[in-house]
């Protein structure tokens, strides 16, 4: 698949399934994501890698954890819980992106930059060899316990949870639209 194939059919894709092993996970890191531009070489990036049982109980923790500051109880706790709890089983691995901030607020926003650049390597490396995924974030994502959870430290910044998985259903849930309508100027002069 050339560049152009793979950006124009690259979508962000819900249902994800199956086995994806490690030496693949790792290629789509090592051969793919940290190639990105960055500015002074810095690689900003890291990838924490969530399989097997660890999203379940990541998910029981966080959900426990999100009613409590809701305050809520009884049935609609439950419900709650288990709506949280089954979010990251939505693809059999998790590639958590984070940022590790450090330097000048320029280096900061560039290696923000460079970060989001490594995310979309990604996608389209995943994207080649057939697996689906979604770029997702969200009220876990950004909150303080998460990177604990992972072992991430408070310098660190979650920029996305990449779900990764074989696609059961290629139509993608979220419209495809992009605007072409006053994208660009052109100064000749
Ligand atoms: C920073 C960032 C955060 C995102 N967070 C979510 C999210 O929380 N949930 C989700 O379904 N998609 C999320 N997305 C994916 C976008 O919704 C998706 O890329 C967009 O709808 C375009 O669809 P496409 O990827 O199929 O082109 C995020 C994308 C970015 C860049």
């Amino acid at each position: 698949m050339n560049v152009w194939e793979a950006i124009a059919t690259r979508r962000s894709l819900g249902q994800l399934d199956g086995v994806v092993d490690d030496a693949t996970i790792q290629r789509l890191i090592e051969e793919g994501a940290i190639w990105a531009p960055n500015h002074h070489h810095t690689e900003p990036w890291h990838f924490t890698v969530l399989k097997g049982e660890s999203r379940g109980r990541i998910g029981l923790e966080w959900a426990a954890l999100a009613a409590d500051e809701l305050g809520l109880g009884g049935d609609i706790r439950e419900k709650f819980e288990a709506k949280e709890q089954a979010k990251l089983l939505r693809a059999p691995v998790i590639i958590v992106v984070s940022q590790k901030v450090a330097g000048s607020p320029v280096q900061v926003e560039e290696d923000h930059a460079a970060v989001g650049a490594a995310v979309q390597n990604l996608l389209l490396a995943a994207h080649a060899i057939g697996l689906g995924t979604r770029w997702r974030t969200g009220k876990m994502a950004y909150h303080p316990w998460f990177k604990h959870a992972l072992g991430l430290g408070a310098d660190d910044r979650v920029v996305g949870l990449i779900y990764v998985g074989w696609p059961v259903n290629r139509e993608p849930e979220l419209a495809a639209q992009r605007s072409k309508e006053g994208l660009i100027d052109w100064i000749t002069e």
